[in-house]
């Protein structure tokens, strides 16, 4: 038998109104829980903080985490173990397009570090802020498993690949224009440039 969100307990409207999960994240997040055997739903604990993630502006805060902890029924301490473990977490405010700069050997010797220092000089930011007007962040990340086609940056769901400082303009400027006004995130599958 699958496991269940806090036994038979349904998602109440006083801790949604806290958090601010909507309710098909609250529903998603049940049924991931009950792929898993009774007793093991903490495996289930990184797809779920991606849905956290998705759900609180692309970041997890200290009570982002804990709601987790507690709609798992699980330790905070064993949501935040994961959560700070991962480079695709973030435990602080983030722009709404993540520029995530792969910095391994591939892309670093094909010249990922141009593109650190060309994104940096254009945006003013530095490896690990965002631009004051909160669209974009820096990130440089570890291996992102596409060294064939190196350099490489991600933002949300989307790779962009074979980077040069052209394309990284154009990336930048595509970005700008789309002015959605919501966050790029990795569950953002359809969102394509
Ligand atoms: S080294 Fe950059 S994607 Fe693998």
């Amino acid at each position: 038998m699958g496991a269940q969100i806090h036994g038979t307990q349904k998602f109440n409207k006083e801790e949604r109104n806290k958090i601010h999960f909507t309710m098909a994240a609250l529903e998603e997040i049940q049924a991931i829980m009950k792929r898993y055997p009774e007793g093991k739903h903490k495996s289930g604990v990184i797809p779920i903080l991606h849905i956290a993630q998705a759900e609180n502006n692309g970041w997890l805060s200290a009570e982002v985490m804990d709601y987790v902890a507690s709609l798992m029924k699980i330790e905070p301490i064993e949501v935040f173990e994961v959560a700070s473990f991962y480079s695709m977490f973030n435990l602080k405010p983030v722009g709404k397009c993540i520029l995530e700069v792969c910095r391994t050997s591939s892309c670093w010797l094909m010249g990922a570090e141009d593109v650190v220092r060309h994104i940096e000089k254009k945006l003013n930011i530095k490896d690990g802020e965002t631009t004051k007007d909160g669209m974009f962040t820096l990130k440089t990340v570890e291996c992102l498993g596409s060294c064939g086609t190196a350099p490489m940056l991600q933002c949300g769901a989307s790779y962009h690949e074979n980077l040069t400082i052209e394309k990284v303009d154009s990336l930048i400027d595509k970005y700008k224009s789309e002015g959605k006004g919501r966050y790029y995130t990795d569950r953002d599958y359809h969102n394509t440039l």
